[in-house]
């Protein structure tokens, strides 16, 4: 089973950004804790702040993948681009919010993801993302 986590712009800032809404671990330490738990998953990890970089590792291994865990932060709620590709490929993705996006700003209620992807998971902190695993695999 393979399965890749993405994540979108100001990710990588995951620690130090906003502790109060996403919490004080680095994703370096997470990851690490979830290749610990998921051994048996063939985990990889990729991150950018660049819209056409996410798409581009989108399309890279949207049809050879069994799972893409995405959180595309900012471009969720901006980019056609990025639910279009979502569309366009075979492997299931599923949607990954580590705060609950409906209780905060009107304009993180719209995703042009959630159309397209198999299902999303949001709010849990970085726990999403391990439950967007799970999903996978039950
Ligand atoms: C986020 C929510 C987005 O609205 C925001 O732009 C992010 C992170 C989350 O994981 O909660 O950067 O995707």
């Amino acid at each position: 089973m393979k399965i890749i986590i993405i994540n979108g712009p100001n990710l990588n800032l995951l620690g130090k950004r906003e502790p109060e809404v996403y919490g004080d671990t680095t994703f370096d330490d997470y990851y690490s804790q979830l290749q610990f738990k998921f051994k048996d998953v063939q985990l990889e990890y990729f991150q950018s702040n660049i819209e056409g970089e996410l798409i581009d590792k989108i399309q890279s291994v949207g049809f050879s993948y069994d799972g893409i865990v995405l959180n595309a932060a900012a471009y969720t709620h901006t980019s056609v681009g990025i639910g279009d590709v979502v569309k366009a490929i075979d492997t299931p993705v599923v949607e990954v919010h580590i705060s609950n996006t409906f209780s905060r700003e009107e304009f993180r209620h719209q995703s042009f993801i959630s159309p397209v992807a198999k299902g999303v998971v949001l709010g849990f902190g970085l726990k999403s993302y391990d439950l967007a695993i799970q999903s996978f695999l039950d």
